[in-house]
């Protein structure tokens, strides 16, 4: 049976968009049956529309509590019967109770090469900023399993990006966004391949 996707993105989506594709052409054997986000009005959320895939708002602050927000995004993985949720430029740290009934069903992508370059506040153009200013002389791409702690659980696959000496956190980020493009599917191929032999 196909397996089933839930995209989480709080910006452009350009990933997500990604592997839409990748499902739509077999590259990966999957459907992405949901996309999520923490916040709305985004683009990612267009892009999913666009190809009439359900985009849902949880946005944190509407509950109650940290419990009911969990519960919130445990009830639609398991409304949309997801296999395998994939962070796609998701902001927001994944609530521990989800990680828990998820364990080895939720990967992310890092712009970096973990564990170096990762935690609380380093996403985005923050990232390249940092790895720039530390005179690095390669950074990359890492696909990694969400654990209870920021950009920490086991590596999947990464995927390094030589830096250039031209470089602006911008033309980096240019680059390591096209190396996402072609890890992120293939990681997702092995996860999928993982759980089916479980
Ligand atoms: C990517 O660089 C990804 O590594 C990071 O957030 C960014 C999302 O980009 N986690 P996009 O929204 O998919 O274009």
């Amino acid at each position: 049976m196909e397996n089933r996707l839930s995209v989480w993105v709080s910006g452009s989506g350009s990933n997500l968009e990604r592997i839409i594709k990748a499902c739509q052409s077999g590259e990966i054997f999957a459907s992405v049956v949901l996309a999520a986000s923490d916040r709305p009005g985004i683009l990612a959320l267009e892009r999913a529309r666009k190809h009439s895939i359900p985009a849902e708002v949880v946005p944190p602050k509407q509950f109650g509590s940290a419990g009911a927000y969990a519960l919130a995004l445990l009830e639609l993985l398991k409304k949309y019967r997801v296999d395998l949720v994939c962070l796609a430029g998701y902001l927001r740290k994944v609530p521990d109770e989800v990680v828990r009934a998820y364990r080895g069903r939720i990967i992310n992508i890092h712009p970096a090469l973990l564990p170096k370059y990762g935690g609380k506040g380093l996403y985005g153009r923050q990232v390249h900023k940092a790895v720039l200013a530390a005179k690095e002389k390669e950074s990359g791409v890492t696909v990694h399993y969400v654990d209870e702690q920021y950009d920490h659980g086991s590596i999947i696959l990464q995927k390094k990006v030589s830096i250039l000496s031209s470089d602006t956190p911008e033309a980096l980020a240019e680059r390591v966004h096209q190396v996402e493009y072609e890890i992120y599917p293939q990681a997702i191929t092995l996860v999928l391949e993982k759980l089916a032999c479980r």
